[in-house]
């Protein structure tokens, strides 16, 4: 018997194409791509279900042109592209795929750390452009990570993992949360202190916030003046949560040391100008970009339709 309609908006690894099929009916036909508004309106149209991903903006229009749209299942722990209180009044259950996705992550956050501490791309750059000459005393000198101070700014699950993998290099770690005074969270290291003061003696700056108005630029112009000239800023949550033309501006005179970014303004457009500074290094948002976290994500955004298809709770209801 054929399944419940379900609205897939991109191929996921094999391994939840097929547990989808057990139990959904597509409604289109999934490609790697995002899909065109268009075809996003015509699958989500006549769906009980939707598995949606952080490239698509479900918003109010698309919500009220799927009036049969019980659930749909972000495939992100981010879900600042889902128009949440459209989605609550409409009565449309929304999911995350929290927790499977908090190692990986924070394992990338330190690849960026150590990629810009170590100017690791421009090492590999010299090598693969045949125009390395030989060991030199002071070719492409880094800074040492170790015993030096990491900001943790968000203090959330991924915050957490980032803040427990600094131990490992010896580092103090400061961290500031959006909630003052709210209780310490568990099993965190390290210092909660308020944001310009983890601005001005933090070495490694790491953002670990979800996108909402009150993240919207939390860093900029301000924030950039506050921090040290050889600070080094690391961004794995959201673009917008940094103002990227003042971050241009605090690399190019030197008030800020280099960055590391896996989240861009607009993606996929990159600021004008950062891609020409060679002390910053670029990735093309891969934090959970792992296999096995990538079909963990897709088994919980089954696991969470399922529950609402079964009248059950939904595992990581947010809406
Ligand atoms: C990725 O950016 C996510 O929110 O899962
Ligand atoms: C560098 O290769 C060293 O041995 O110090």
């Amino acid at each position: 018997m054929p399944g419940p309609l379900l609205y897939l908006s991109r191929r996921l690894p094999d391994k939840v194409m097929e547990a989808i099929s057990e139990r959904f009916t597509l409604t289109s036909v999934p490609q790697a791509a995002p899909p065109g508004r268009p075809d996003l309106l015509a699958g989500i149209r006549n769906a009980e279900f939707a598995i949606c991903t952080l490239t698509e903006q479900v918003d109010e229009d698309i919500l009220a042109a799927a009036p049969r749209l019980r659930a749909i299942a972000n495939y992100a722990v981010g879900y600042n592209n889902i128009d949440i209180t459209a989605a609550r009044a409409r009565g449309i259950v929304v999911t995350n795929t929290p927790d499977v996705l908090t190692d990986a992550t924070a394992d990338l956050t330190w690849a960026l750390l150590l990629a810009a501490a170590r100017r690791v791309v421009e090492g590999d750059r010299l090598v693969r452009g045949g125009g390395w000459s030989g060991w030199e005393p002071t070719q492409l000198l880094g800074v040492e990570v170790s015993g030096k101070t990491l900001g943790i700014v968000g203090m959330g699950r991924i915050g957490r993992a980032v803040a427990r993998r600094a131990d490992g290099f010896g580092m103090e770690v400061l961290y500031s949360r959006r909630t003052d005074g709210a209780s310490r969270p568990p099993d965190a290291p390290g210092r909660q202190v308020p944001l310009a003061d983890l601005l001005a003696r933090s070495d490694f700056v790491s953002l670990h916030v979800p996108l909402l108005p009150d993240t919207h630029h939390l860093i900029g112009a301000a924030e950039f003046a506050r921090m040290r000239p050889s600070a080094i800023l690391l961004n794995t949550s959201r673009g917008p949560v940094v103002d990227e033309a003042a971050l241009v501006e605090a690399l190019r005179d030197g008030r800020l040391a280099g960055a590391g970014l896996d989240v861009y303004e607009r993606e996929p457009e990159i600021q004008p100008g950062l891609r020409e500074i060679p002390q910053v290094v670029l990735l093309p948002h891969l934090g959970s970009a792992t296999l096995a976290t990538r079909v963990r994500m897709g088994m919980l955004c089954v696991e969470n339709v399922v529950a609402v298809l079964e009248d059950r709770p939904a595992p990581n209801r947010v809406a």
